[in-house]
């Protein structure tokens, strides 16, 4: 693991306890997950100024610039595992309303977004180690927020990206959004009820009623159709055109016409 640039602890937070802070680095997730294999503590968390080698989902190219990129060691039970990104979704949005009052939507699975621009993707990777018949479980959770990114500075981002300073005119410091970020998750995980995460899920997703198309990543189809609800696990329920209702859990989601 890289020497790192700075250290901050928040006690008596479990999340954000300690941080590990870098100038630049590859990918926090790729630290995040050094320190895990080292066995770094539930809730230690990375962030970098700039990454070389971000990366979102399906390891696309994640731009980083004046942004709060982050990534949390978490060692979940079976169950919290995969509500991770919810968690992660619900927190950025709780703490984007405590840093400036913006009000932000999900794309789901896994966008932040203000009126259809993205703010933020939380990106959840997963390993399982056995030991013995239980298992063990160990995550990293990289969230990758737009403080004062300028995404006119990004053609490629222009159309699609938003930042904090871009919807709000106010410049906020990356401390203090890592500080709301962190307290927020450290709130949302440790409230996890499940029925209850999903309740908020469901309200905050909107993309729900709405015709989308969905590009479904391990069969490479898209399928198109109204995405009616989420169920119990968070996935996406769509109805296609057919009758048959689909359990997505993950896709690229547009939304149709
Ligand atoms: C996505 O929308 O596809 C998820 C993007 C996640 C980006 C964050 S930035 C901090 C952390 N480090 C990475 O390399 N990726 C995540």
């Amino acid at each position: 693991m890289p020497r790192p640039d700075w250290e901050r602890f928040r006690p008596p937070a479990v999340i954000g306890h300690h941080e590990y802070g870098y100038r630049s680095v590859g990918s926090t997730m790729d630290v995040a997950w050094e320190l895990a294999e080292a066995g770094a503590a539930h809730g230690t968390c990375v962030v970098a100024g700039t990454q070389t080698h971000g990366r979102g989902r399906f390891d696309r190219e994640w731009v980083s610039g004046d942004s709060l990129l982050a990534s949390v060691v978490l060692r979940p039970s079976a169950s919290t595992a995969p509500l991770l990104t919810i968690i992660g979704c619900l927190a950025v949005r709780d703490a984007v309303r405590e840093l400036c009052g913006l009000r932000c939507a999900i794309k789901w699975p896994n966008d932040v977004q203000v009126d259809g621009r993205k703010l933020c993707g939380v990106l959840a990777e997963g390993r399982i180690y056995a030991t013995g018949t239980t298992g063990a479980g160990v995550a990293v959770l990289g969230i990758g927020l737009n403080v004062s990114l300028d995404v006119a500075e990004h053609p490629e981002l222009a159309a699609t990206a938003t930042s904090l300073l871009a919807e709000t005119g106010r410049s906020i410091d990356l401390r203090t959004a890592g500080d709301a970020l962190f307290a927020s998750l450290d709130a949302w995980y440790g409230g996890a009820e499940p029925a209850a995460l999903i309740a908020r899920w469901r309200e905050a997703i909107d993309t729900l009623g709405r015709r989308v198309s969905v590009r479904v990543r391990g069969s490479n189809a898209t399928l198109s159709g109204l995405a009616e609800d989420v169920d119990a696990a968070g996935r996406l329920l769509l109805r296609t055109d057919d009758g048959v209702l689909h359990a997505l859990d993950e896709g690229d989601v547009t939304l149709a016409g």
